[in-house]
Formats: structure tokens, sequence, C-alpha cells
């Protein structure tokens, strides 16, 4: 067993901090505030490599493997969360599922494009009345003739009025239930999608969170996405992908947490000595450690079983609730630390816990991932 990042990841890593530091920190607060939309920032992340990151080369993605993709995206959400994970679902969610199911077709006409960073992705699954129970979506696609025509709502969707497509699941035979879904590919700009509520969140406040309506949008056949019937299975591999991405966002902010506890700690004197001399501050740390380790070794472990083409969705669910309660429990104990500072504005740490809570609810609830766990480890 080799626990060392090959020399390709490493570079990973470091391409993605120094992106990170250099162009993310300075306006991350203000972006936070403001609810601004990082879209600025996108033309270089596709420079990079970030927006075709899990594409082969052959469909002119970067073809990083899934260790150096998550290792990438933990850098990114060190810094800005809302950034990384509007890469995650550009990545796991979308661009993804169009090259595992797509027809030459959806690859030739939608992927190239994504893979490019030209057009942003985002996925449409959830609705007002289905979220953790995901198969009971009402949103309806209809043949008629060479067209499906589409009508229904989906909320809660990342990236949802800056995208330029989404990958969206719709019921197309009522009668089979979950199993009667399918996937598409759907232009923003199609005539009958209309994109309505932004969320004003608690967190990830620069990404766009919005609700869109379909009232008989209709797109050409060919964008469908793998076989009709097959959209709730292909909506799940996206997730296990997807889950991964939301683990690195919740390891990044668990460590920023950590670095900013580590050097307020030795700054701030409190009793004539340094708060870092205090054993109930050591001790805070050195859970945190705890716990960042143990996060970064479940996902790691995750990546490199999907990197081995092996079935990884309880290891994905591990690893997402690993990450996202160390995230939630080091951002609560930085706050913690920082005192008072850490509950004002002033200080990173306050927005480090709005943004960490959203890893434990979006992509599956911690609740469904131990579901997913669970069910593995009774055959079910
Ligand atoms: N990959 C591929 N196939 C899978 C799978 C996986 N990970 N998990 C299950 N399947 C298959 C099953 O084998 C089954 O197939 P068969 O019928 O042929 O046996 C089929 O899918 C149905 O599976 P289940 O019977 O297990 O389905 P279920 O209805 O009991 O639900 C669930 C399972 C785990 C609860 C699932 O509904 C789930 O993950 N729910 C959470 C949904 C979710 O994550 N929503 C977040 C949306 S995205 C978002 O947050 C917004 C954003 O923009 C970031």
């Amino acid at each position: 067993m080799d626990f060392r990042l090959t020399e390709e990841q490493e570079m990973l890593r470091q391409t993605a901090r120094d992106f990170s530091e250099k162009e993310l920190r300075a306006g991350v607060a203000e972006r936070d505030e403001k609810e601004i939309f990082p879209g600025e920032y996108i033309e270089q992340l596709s420079e990079l490599g970030f927006m075709g990151m899990v594409v082969s080369e052959e469909n002119g993605g970067t073809g990083f493997d899934t260790v150096g993709y998550v290792v990438a995206l933990e850098e990114m959400a060190r810094i800005d969360p809302s950034v990384e994970i509007i890469v995650s679902v550009h990545n796991s969610l979308h661009i993804y599922p169009l090259e595992k199911f797509g027809s030459d077709y959806i690859k030739k006409e939608c992927l190239s494009k994504m893979v490019t960073g030209e057009w942003l992705g985002a996925f449409a699954l959830t609705e007002p009345g289905s979220g953790s129970d995901a198969g009971a979506m009402k949103t309806t696609a209809a043949k008629s003739g060479n067209e499906w025509i589409l009508n229904g709502t989906k909320n809660f969707i990342t990236s949802g009025s800056n995208c330029d497509a989404y990958v969206l699941v719709a019921v197309t035979d009522k009668d089979k239930g979950a199993k009667g879904s399918t996937a598409f590919w759907i232009p923003r700009e199609t005539p009958g999608l209309i994109v309505g509520k932004h969320e004003n969140k608690m967190g990830i406040r620069s990404t766009d969170t919005v609700s869109i309506s379909l009232e008989d949008a209709r797109i050409p056949e060919e964008y469908i996405i793998g076989k009709p019937g097959d959209g709730f299975k292909i909506m799940l591999t996206a997730l296990d992908s997807g889950r991964l991405g939301v683990a690195a966002q919740g390891l990044g902010i668990a460590q920023a947490a950590l670095e900013e506890s580590l050097s307020y700690s030795q700054e701030r004197f409190q009793f004539g000595k340094p708060i870092a001399a205090f054993q109930g501050i050591q001790n805070k740390v050195a859970d945190m450690q705890i716990k960042i380790s143990q996060a970064r070794w479940s996902l790691y472990h995750a990546a490199w079983m999907k990197d081995q083409g092996e079935r990884y969705s309880k290891e994905a669910a591990i690893a997402k609730v690993a990450c996202s309660e160390a995230a939630m429990w080091c951002a609560n104990q930085a706050v913690q630390i920082f005192g008072g500072y850490g509950y004002c504005k002033d200080y990173p740490v306050e927005r480090m816990l709005r943004d960490a809570k959203i890893t434990e609810i979006y992509e599956g609830t911690n609740e469904i991932q131990r579901v997913v766990i669970s069910r593995a480890l009774y055959g079910r």
C-alpha cells in the first residue's frame, strides 16, 4: 500500500492551491456577502483543465484520475467552497454522466462545449415534493414525433441561472415508478423552460441556487442520455461521483478551519500567554486534525476505488459523511477558539461554519448516506 500522491496528483494539488490562493482568496468574503456569482473565474478554471477533469482526453477532457480530482477540489474548497461546488457539479453531475451514458451525438454536440468550460453544466433532480425520495419525482417527459415534451418543476439547482444546460431526470413511464424515469440534456434557452426563485441561503452564498419550471418545453429526441427507463440509475451513478465532490468540499472547509485556528491561537494572548499554550485549545486542534485525517483517507480511498473501476457507492457515502461532519465540527470549534470575534463576519471562520452546514445536506442528506451504507452492509 502506497499512501503517497503521484507526481501528477501533487502537481494538480499545487496548481489548484496556487490558483485558489492567488485568484479566489481576496474576494471570497465579498462574494459571500453580496451573493456574487464567481463566473469570472470559469475561463481560468477551464484553461487549467478543471472544467473537464473527469472526462477522458479522447472526449476533450483532461482525463485526471479521481484521486487527483478530489485533491484539486479540496484545495478550491479550502479557500472558496462556492467555487468548488460549481466545479464539482459541472464535473461530477453534468459531464460525467454525459460521457458515461451519452450517445455519440451527445458527446459531439453537448459534451464538447462543456469540457472546454465554454458552457457550464447543472443538475436538476430534486422537486418541491421529492428530495430524499428522489424516485417520487413528478416531472414528466412525453414523446411526440421526434421530440420530447417536458412539464414539471425542479428546485435547489446549483448554478441553475448561470448554467448553459441541465442534466435532468423526468418520468417517461408513470406505471414503472423509478424504473420509468429517463435522463435528458436540456439547454437553458429551451423555450418553455423558466428560471424561477433564487434561494437566499445561509452559506455558499455566491452560488446561484434556483428552481426551474418546464411548461411544454420541447427538446429533440437526440438529447436523451442513455436509454428510456435508465434515468434513476444514471442519476444515482452521477450522485456517487457528486458525493466525492461534496466530501472534498467538507474536507477543504475543515482544513481551512484548522489552519485559521492554529494561527489565531498563537496570536491571541489571554492570561499573559498565547491561548495555544492552554490545553483546552491544544485538545481542540488535535481533535480537528484527527477528524480531518480520518475524513481525508476515507475520501482518497473512495476516489481510488472509483479509479479501480469498482462499485464505490458505500465508500462515497462514508466519505461524504466523514468529511461533512468533520467540516461542521471543525468550523464550530474554530468559531469557539475565535470567541466573540469568531461570531463576527470580519473573520473567515463565521463563513466556514455557514458553508459547512450544506455539506451534511445536499447530494443526499447524511441520513440518506447512512441508508446507503447500511443497505450495503446488509447486502440489500
Ligand atoms: N448506482 C447505480 N444504481 C444504483 C445505485 C447507485 N449508486 N443505487 C441504487 N441503484 C439502483 C438499484 O440497484 C435499483 O436497481 P434495480 O431496481 O434494478 O435493483 C435502483 O437503482 C433503485 O434503487 P433503490 O431501490 O435503492 O431506490 P430507492 O428509491 O430505495 O432510493 C436512495 C435509494 C439511496 C434513497 C436514493 O433515492 C437517494 O440517493 N436519494 C437521495 C437523492 C439525492 O441525493 N438528492 C440530491 C439531489 S442533487 C442536489 O443536492 C442539488 C445540487 O445541485 C447539488
